[in-house]
């Protein structure tokens, strides 16, 4: 059975990815994390990566202006870690078509809503959770899918509801769809061999 060596991509706080982390400490994730990449050099994700231990890089579009260099920047970390399962985790840009075609069905997205609902280019963070509650929509959740060349659209892998009350707001939805993030997250990861 191929170690599993997952790359996870993050572009902010990374506290999903501290919840793959804790998985992996706790060995119930099913393989190791080999490197945190991030197109945001301030991203906490980094810091919580570096603190783990973890490899850390900053890898850009506006580090590398030339779209091959990026392209092979990713490529070259990926394969320099035998990376074998990427996991996009609040990672805010498309990943490259050449990246999915090569990971295609090892590519995994964490997404703050109910897909195919409330997903798609602009649809991340507060935007959702701001839509939904505008929607009157009585339950929200999280969402982990394949990821493939269109935003939030590949097959579904697990989703997990939240109830919304009466007195939600998005700040008091975000929360509870995040709680239920970092335990869908690790579960759909540790489904990999
Ligand atoms: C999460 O809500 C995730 O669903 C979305 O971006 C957010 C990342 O949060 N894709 P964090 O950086 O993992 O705390």
């Amino acid at each position: 059975m191929p170690d599993l060596s997952i790359a996870v991509f993050a572009s902010g706080g990374g506290t999903n990815l501290q919840s793959l982390i804790d998985a992996s400490k706790k060995d119930v994730l099913g393989g190791r994390i080999s490197a945190v990449i991030s197109n945001n050099s301030g991203a906490y994700a980094l810091e919580r990566a570096g603190n783990a231990g973890i490899a850390t890089y900053h890898i850009s579009e506006k580090k590398f202006p030339e779209k091959e260099r990026f392209v092979g920047e990713l490529l070259r970390t990926l394969e320099n870690h035998e990376v074998n399962l990427i996991v996009l985790a609040g990672y805010m840009k498309l990943l490259p078509v050449e990246v999915v075609r090569k990971y295609r069905n090892r590519i995994l997205n964490i997404h703050p809503a109910l897909l195919p609902k409330y997903g798609g280019k602009g649809m991340y963070g507060m935007n959702v959770h701001k839509a939904v509650i505008e929607s009157g929509d009585r339950i929200s959740g999280a969402t982990v899918h394949f990821v493939d060349e269109i935003f939030d659209h590949g097959v579904i892998l697990i989703q997990r509801t939240v109830p919304i009350a009466p007195d939600d707001d998005p700040d008091s939805l975000a929360a509870k769809v995040l709680e239920v993030e970092h335990k869908i997250l690790p579960a759909a990861v540790s489904m990999f061999e």
